[in-house]
């Protein structure tokens, strides 16, 4: 099949590690842009040449600032703590370029005043699973963006996985719950391996068997559309081991511990811009 090449801007990703690879990579693969379009910086000049070279045909640069040149869009994909001076860097970008930040806690507000307060700026909050094209990724406009550029970034997310658009007052809980997400959801697998592993499960089994379970479980939500709580219901018959296992859940906290692990990350993940 040809792939379809749905984006015609020029595109520079700032910031080639976990996140910035990803996208980069996952907009080439699933044909929404060609690798000839992106230019690529990292601080490590290597890590940006080795993606640009698996890509074929993708630009590499020294800086930002050289990756910047000619771009209709900016994406930075660099640490909280390292956005301004990535943006500093980017100082010579024409005034129509639209930047997109994936940094959490780094308001629209502070990137409107990093890039000179009248830029169209968009703030993307995406996860890890972007990686194997299974990401969700949140989106909030900033004033001088408009719906064709908020649309251009919804382009760039839908290809790794789904996409949304919510107030920007929702993102630090956004990042808590989606892009810290899938960390609290691995150790919920881990946890499932290590009891079947207690009860004689082969490791590899076991871990397997966990992934898939929460996998089969998350597709149930998500296509039947029914309530978690009514799910759980349907596996759990009177008087059967599910609603044993359920009540040993209950006795240590488990659903209270897990929200509270996204507040705690909501409130961290807020103070992160402030640093
Ligand atoms: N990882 C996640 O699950 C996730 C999910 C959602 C959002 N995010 C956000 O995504 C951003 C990136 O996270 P990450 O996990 O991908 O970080 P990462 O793996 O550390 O990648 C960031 C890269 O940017 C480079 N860099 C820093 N300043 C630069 C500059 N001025 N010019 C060029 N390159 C520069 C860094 O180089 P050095 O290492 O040399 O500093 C590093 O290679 C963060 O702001 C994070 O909040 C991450």
């Amino acid at each position: 099949m040809s792939p379809q090449h749905t984006l015609s801007s020029s595109i520079a990703i700032i910031g080639v590690g976990t996140m910035g690879r990803a996208i980069a990579s996952g907009l080439v693969h699933a044909g929404v842009v060609t690798a000839s379009q992106l230019a690529l910086a990292d601080r490590d000049i290597s890590v940006a040449r080795d993606l640009a070279t698996q890509l074929t045909g993708a630009r590499w640069a020294h800086d930002a600032a050289t990756a910047g040149e000619g771009a209709d869009i900016v994406l930075l994909c660099v640490k909280p703590n390292d956005v301004a001076q990535a943006l500093a860097e980017l100082h010579l970008l024409s005034a129509h370029v639209l930047v997109v930040s994936i940094a959490a806690g780094m308001t629209l507000s502070t990137l409107e005043q990093l890039t000179g307060g009248l830029r169209p700026v968009v703030r993307a909050m995406p996860n890890t699973p972007c990686l194997i094209g299974q990401g969700h990724t949140v989106l909030s406009a900033g004033r001088h963006a408009t719906a064709e550029h908020l649309q251009e970034v919804e382009q760039i997310f839908r290809a790794l996985g789904t996409c949304q658009v919510l107030a920007e007052k929702h993102l630090d809980a956004v990042t808590a719950l989606s892009a810290s997400g899938p960390a609290f959801v691995y150790v919920m697998i881990e946890a499932l391996a290590a009891g079947g592993l207690a009860c004689g499960l082969s490791r590899e089994v076991s871990t397997f068997m966990a992934a898939r379970t929460a996998l089969g479980a998350a597709a149930m939500v998500l296509e039947t559309g029914s309530h978690p709580a009514e799910l759980r219901d349907q596996v759990s018959s009177p008087g059967g081991c599910t609603i044993a296992g359920l009540l040993a859940l209950e006795d240590g906290g488990f659903r209270s511990v897990v929200s509270r692990a996204v507040e705690v990350t909501t409130r961290a993940a807020a103070g992160l811009g402030a640093r």
